[in-house]
């Protein structure tokens, strides 16, 4: 299984897939290329340190999203990309992409969906006054946040927290919700059904 991972900067969600594709948890799997939208993204690094093709594709060099879309496309089929993971991609990815690889990109993101979609979801969480958060992995379709949910997981909100801490919380359950949906995809284990994501 041949996983990509796209990112936007820190990239910790990505060092949890690497982990946990070099310690045999999902298995027959490797990590071919990290693509980043950002050159400075710390996510790259990581990427090289573990001797993974890391490529930063400028959307300031292509003159629309489509075009951006094309190569980035490109890349993806240069490393023939089973599998797509969005991992702190900070862009929403249009038709020619989900089509391309439909039912095979999956998106972390830190609320428990449909709740908190979009950007600051934790502050969203905090603002809203809930008391249990989470984080979300779902298959992604042309909506934002808003394709089939694969795994979530809850923490709960506490009176002291501020955004940074329940961040924190709600990232190291990303850390463990994210590799295993991926093992499960590695495994054959998902059946979508509708907007239902059987596990098997
Ligand atoms: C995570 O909170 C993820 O849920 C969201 O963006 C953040 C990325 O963090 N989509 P990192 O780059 O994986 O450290």
């Amino acid at each position: 299984l041949n996983i990509a991972v796209l990112i936007s900067g820190r990239g910790s969600n990505l060092q949890s897939i690497i982990d946990n594709v070099e310690n045999g948890y999902i298995p027959n799997a490797c990590v071919s290329v990290v693509i980043s939208d950002k050159k400075d993204a710390y996510g790259l690094e990581r990427a090289m340190d573990h001797g993974i093709n890391a490529v930063f594709i400028d959307p300031a060099a292509y003159q629309s999203k489509e075009k951006f879309e094309t190569a980035l496309l490109d890349v993806l089929a240069r490393f023939s990309t089973d599998v797509l993971l969005l991992a702190g991609f900070m862009r929403i990815l249009g038709s020619n992409v989900i089509k391309a690889y439909s039912n095979r990109i999956m998106n972390i993101h830190p609320a428990l969906l449909p709740s908190f979609k979009g950007l600051h979801a934790q502050k969203q969480a905090l603002d809203y006054g809930v008391k249990i958060a989470g984080c979300t992995v779902h298959f992604v379709d042309e909506g934002m946040d808003s394709g089939p949910i694969i795994l979530q997981k809850s923490v709960p909100v506490l009176d002291s927290d501020t955004e940074e801490s329940l961040s924190e919380r709600i990232l190291a359950q990303e850390h463990i919700i994210f590799p295993e949906a991926v093992k499960l995809f590695a495994e054959g284990r998902l059946d979508i059904k509708g907007r239902r994501v059987h596990i098997s």
